[in-house]
């Protein structure tokens, strides 16, 4: 991927994506690695952000990189009035990369074709989050020792949920059987699914998520996501249609692990925190060595073995 923008999952190959898990292993085993010194890594998020922001920041200085940017808009020239163009092509001046996360679907290849330097899509509106969706594949990989003929549960906000979008056509590699369970009004969008009738791979919809419980082998849970609603009713409709609790896990495969790319609101009651089968927090974490991956893939750097 070396200085190739990050944008869409669907941009880059299946051996390009394992090839960032591969990489990923490496800081798992040896994290503080400090092969960047000269690098300066710009993250401008303008929608907040903990995980993708903080793993991203930890990511670069433990790879002894150096962290510019802005957690927010506030601060920033964007009040003045500022372009999106304007605002990109004044940080390419001051940055090696750029680390992105706004709003709008479609931002982040906008900033990449003006960019002078990589950009890295740390999520846009609804549309992707193909680093989360690397971290995502990786916590798959190592917790079920392979991606290949999985059984994956996607459950929540599948219309709008951007990690949802990435992690979908990502697996279409890996012969997965997808189970759809969501909400009437937040169903997989058609060109997502388009996706997985190309590569004719199944998939079932359902609103109960009892019925596909004891198949799968990942539950990949996903918050309704209130700042996408347009109309508050619709989200006090669907806001608590999913709460996923410890004794609906009795009859679950033993190799399952439950993920969420997190924050949760009620989606996940606490008390399957404590079950050997939650994973979120670890998943988190593991964030933290495929960010490493992408940065020193992106900018030509070489892990240390
Ligand atoms: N998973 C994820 O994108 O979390 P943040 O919104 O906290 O970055």
């Amino acid at each position: 991927m070396k200085n190739r923008s990050l944008i869409s999952i669907n941009d880059h190959t299946k051996e390009e994506l394992i090839g960032i898990l591969d990489r990923a292993e490496k800081f798992e085993k040896k994290p503080k690695q400090h092969i960047m010194p000269q690098a300066v890594v710009a993250t401008l998020f303008f929608e907040p952000s903990t995980r993708t922001r903080l793993s991203f920041e930890s990511a670069a200085n433990q790879l002894g990189a150096r962290v510019i940017g802005f957690s927010d808009t506030s601060s920033t020239s964007v009040q003045k009035g500022e372009s999106l163009k304007d605002t990109i092509l004044t940080v390419c001046q001051y940055a090696d990369i750029i680390i992105m996360r706004h709003p709008v679907e479609g931002s982040a290849r906008f900033a990449s074709e003006v960019a002078t330097i990589p950009v890295v899509n740390a999520g846009d509106g609804a549309n992707q989050h193909p680093t989360q969706c690397l971290l995502d594949l990786y916590s798959i990989r190592k917790t079920q020792g392979t991606l290949d003929n999985l059984n994956i549960a996607l459950v929540g906000d599948l219309k709008y949920g951007r990690t949802v979008h990435s992690l979908t056509e990502a697996m279409c590699h890996f012969n997965t059987t997808f189970h759809l369970v969501s909400p009437e009004a937040l169903k997989l969008p058609s060109a997502v699914k388009h996706h997985i009738k190309e590569k004719n791979l199944e998939y079932h919809q359902y609103t109960d998520l009892m019925e596909c419980i004891e198949k799968v082998d990942i539950l990949y849970m996903t918050r309704i996501q209130r700042e996408r609603f347009t109309d508050p009713i619709g989200y006090e409709k669907v806001k608590n249609f999913y709460i996923l609790k410890n004794s609906m896990l009795s009859n679950a495969k033993s190799n399952l692990r439950i993920l969420h790319p997190l924050p949760r609101v009620n989606e996940i009651d606490e008390d399957v925190d404590s079950n050997p089968k939650a994973y979120y927090f670890q998943q988190a974490l593991n964030g933290v060595y495929v960010r490493q991956a992408i940065l020193s893939s992106i900018l030509g750097v070489e892990p240390e073995n």
